[in-house]
């Protein structure tokens, strides 16, 4: 399994794994692969602690990092982080508080005891600029940004230190927006991925964005698990894939970390992801306020239920349920909790390394090519 994207970035296969877990990175880029961290929970010293652990780990082979940057607005402009925190805080409707307040109850969610840790992840252009502040003292080979175009400045900066830069796209339209912007590479993600997707099916978009940006080129991100996957994702015109789920249930997934800086703390839920099948996954808003792919639960349920208030835009949804999502790290909630699964976590029945994942997909990738040799038309 090899394509241009490998000389491109220096890795011997074109198969970029996203991580928020800093050992799941750190053994994709050892075997091969691109790891990805996502720092989107992390305070800047959370995301300076991670990168230096990921550098010593990996020596020479690059690292991607992936922030989630919307857009600056009027409103969340011109402000610091901390008084832009107050102020959305301020501005969430009591009927939604007491919503949280009493799901919090009916799911037992007992506040933290002793809790002195300063939340991250406030999903916000100036967040994740003062994430990025961090990210630029560090040395990777690639940056991505999950929601949008990344800013002119910042990919001018890129440029200038050889550090490439890709955006997700969950349409035809924004890849071509991400590539006039200057985009190295766009990340094609289709609606069975994990976290924020949009709602076109892979076998569609892959082609569609591939089509409408090349030769530039595209990651196929959404259920790239096996070689096999992988091979479609190719053959739709993709140069390579973009793997988020894949490593969910490798030995290197930290589900549940000590509450330092540097992990933020996730529900420890590899359990919950090798029980999942297809079916489990729901594109729910009630964490960030736009469409998340997450495994379902009786939580999420509950925000579809009729006493529930709705949502709230980003950032302000992300605002209301910050504390109810730390406690259900903190108390480990795996049967309610905050669990970003694509639909490809039911064929995820097997803890595995992260590098004999990436190992079984380039064999696989290589015997379905391969055979695939024979079903062409003319002689043989
Ligand atoms: C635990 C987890 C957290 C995620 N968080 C982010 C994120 O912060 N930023 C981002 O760009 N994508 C995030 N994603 C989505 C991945 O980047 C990717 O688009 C998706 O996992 C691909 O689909 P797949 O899960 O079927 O492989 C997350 C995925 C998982 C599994």
């Amino acid at each position: 399994m090899h394509t241009p994207l490998c000389e491109l970035f220096g890795i011997d296969h074109p198969i970029f794994g996203f991580s928020p877990s800093p050992p799941v990175v750190a053994a994709i880029s050892n075997a091969g692969g691109m790891g990805v961290l996502g720092v989107a929970a992390m305070t800047p010293e959370g995301v300076d602690e991670a990168l230096s652990w990921i550098e010593d780990q990996v020596g020479e082979r690059p690292y991607g990092v992936d922030v989630i940057m919307p857009a600056l607005t009027a409103e969340t402009a011109a402000v610091d982080t901390e008084q832009l925190a107050a102020e959305l805080r301020a501005r969430i409707p009591n009927e939604n508080r007491e919503f949280v307040d009493d799901l919090m109850d009916r799911f037992a969610l007992e506040p933290i005891p002793d809790d002195n840790m300063t939340p991250g992840g406030m999903l916000t252009h100036l967040a994740a600029r003062s994430q990025l502040d961090t990210v630029l003292q560090h040395s990777p080979a690639f940056l991505v940004n999950a929601l949008g175009t990344l800013p002119a400045d910042i990919i001018e900066t890129c440029r200038q230190r050889g550090i490439r830069t890709g955006s997700l796209a969950g349409k035809a339209k924004h890849a071509v927006a991400h590539r006039d912007a200057g985009i190295d590479v766009v990340i094609s993600t289709s609606y069975e991925a994990a976290g924020h997707t949009g709602d076109i099916a892979g076998m569609v978009l892959h082609a569609e964005i591939a089509n409408a940006v090349a030769p530039l080129p595209v990651l196929a991100s959404g259920a790239m698990a096996t070689g096999r996957q992988a091979a479609a994702a190719i053959a739709l015109g993709a140069q390579g894939v973009w793997a988020g789920s894949a490593w969910l249930t490798s030995d290197e997934w930290i589900g549940r970390p000590p509450p330092t800086a540097m992990f933020p703390g996730w529900t420890d839920a590899k359990q919950a992801y090798l029980d999942a099948t297809s079916s489990d996954t729901v594109r729910t808003r009630w964490a960030t306020g736009k469409p998340a792919r997450l495994l379902r639960t009786p939580w999420s349920d509950a925000w579809e239920a009729s006493d529930s208030p709705g949502y709230l835009p980003m950032p302000l949804q992300g605002a209301l349920v910050t504390e109810a999502q730390r406690r259900m790290g903190h108390w480990n909630r795996s049967d309610i909790g905050f669990m970003p699964a694509g639909q490809v976590i039911g064929m995820l029945n097997e803890i595995k390394p992260a590098g004999r994942i990436i190992a079984e997909m380039v064999r696989e990738y290589d015997e379905v090519v391969a055979s695939l040799a024979n079903t062409t038309t003319g002689p043989r």
